[in-house]
């Protein structure tokens, strides 16, 4: 199967709610199982000021997952103490409107506060990081019923600068810190689902085969000491201008199911900041790419969840990080600015129904 067509998705925006629209080739069987769980990452500052916002969340999600109110930026700000109140509103409200709720993360290089990364022996480094774990993954039991208890612990490049992504928790414990993060939260929470979460694993080249290849070996390896690890978060922020590699994540994929371990798509966004500025044609590059990334991500059956890294393209870190050249608004989330379904949303709805 081929990429979209421009004519395919035309049609397929023409006839938008109805995925019907849709050429068969690019759309799975719909079969008579649930609907893959569909989450969203939802952001404290729109949550607390847009109402339109809190009302997608409500009519759109099965899962919330707080997108930073969970990181230790947030509830380690101050060493004295845990400020747990902005997690809790997204938590309440989760609750409230009968969510799931999945945890965003235990254990980050990234956005920790100063006093952490100050740490610099191993015996304080594995003390802060256990109670971090033991006392968040407590507070949330049998509320928060998957965590992503790593994140990011894969090097960029893993060919070129060592197998694990540099900081605080690397530097002191090595890559003992994915043993201590799985044990306790394990330990803590025995019924939730561990997940190992990363980015760039789905696409071609020596790159991501040692990405994928790294993942395996974490995996082998907590298995190996009986450490239990559940799951394999793909991010899945893409990248349209890069070709998704359909028989290396079968392969992936495949080996991943003998481990016992499921399948989640946690944080699944466009960045489209190379896209054309016509925004059909933009909207089908973002829907083309989310087809062909879950195309080898159900190949090889059913995924557990699938999540956005939020909803709208009113609120996106890709708006930061990923500006346009010719400074028109970055569109890489299901709904539009107006919260009205674009080309992206049909093509999850439909590969939800096929799970
Ligand atoms: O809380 C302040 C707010 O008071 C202030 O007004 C505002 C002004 O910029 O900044 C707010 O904090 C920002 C926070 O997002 C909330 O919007 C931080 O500066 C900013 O660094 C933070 O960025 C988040 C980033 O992770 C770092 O934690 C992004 O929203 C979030 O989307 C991003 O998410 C990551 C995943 O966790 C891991 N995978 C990649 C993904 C995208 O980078």
């Amino acid at each position: 199967m081929g990429r979209l067509t421009r004519r395919s998705v035309l049609g397929g925006i023409a006839g938008l709610g109805s995925a019907a629209a849709w050429p068969n080739s690019v759309l799975p069987a719909t079969a008579a199982r649930k609907k893959t769980p569909y989450g969203i990452a939802v952001e404290l500052g729109p949550f607390r000021k847009d109402p339109l916002y809190r009302a997608a969340l409500i009519k759109y999600a099965d899962i919330l997952v707080p997108m930073n109110a969970l990181k230790w930026g947030q509830l380690r700000y101050d060493k004295a103490r845990f400020d747990f109140s902005g997690a809790d509103e997204i938590i309440e409200f989760a609750k409230r409107h009968g969510k799931t709720i999945r945890g965003h993360n235990l254990l980050w290089y990234n956005y920790n506060p100063k006093w952490v990364d100050a740490i610099t022996t191993a015996r304080d480094a594995e003390k802060v990081l256990v109670e971090h774990i033991e006392r968040v993954v407590d507070r949330y039991r049998g509320t928060i019923s998957s965590w992503d208890v790593v994140n990011e612990v894969l090097a960029h490049n893993p060919l070129e600068q060592g197998r694990w992504r540099k900081g605080v928790w690397f530097s002191n414990l090595g890559a003992r810190q994915m043993e201590i993060a799985f044990a306790a939260a394990a330990r803590t929470d025995p019924a939730a689902q561990l997940v190992i979460n990363d980015y760039d694993l789905e696409n071609i080249g020596p790159r991501f085969d040692a990405r994928r290849e790294a993942i395996l070996q974490i995996i082998r390896n907590l298995q190996d000491q009986n450490i239990p690890v559940h799951g394999v978060g793909f991010q899945a922020h893409l990248y349209p201008e890069r070709e998704i590699d359909q028989p290396g994540m079968a392969a992936f994929l495949q080996k991943l199911q003998q481990l016992g371990i499921k399948i989640l798509v946690t944080e699944l966004d466009v960045i489209d900041w190379k896209l054309s500025r016509n925004l059909i044609k933009r909207d089908i590059g973002t829907a083309s790419i989310t087809a062909e990334f879950l195309r080898a991500i159900y190949s090889q059956g059913p995924i557990d969840s699938i999540s956005t890294w939020g909803i709208t393209d009113r609120y996106s870190w890709i708006s930061d990080v990923f500006k346009r050249k010719d400074g028109a608004p970055n569109r890489p989330l299901p709904l539009d600015r107006n919260y009205q379904p674009k080309p992206m949303f049909d093509i999850i709805e439909k590969y939800r129904e096929s799970n």
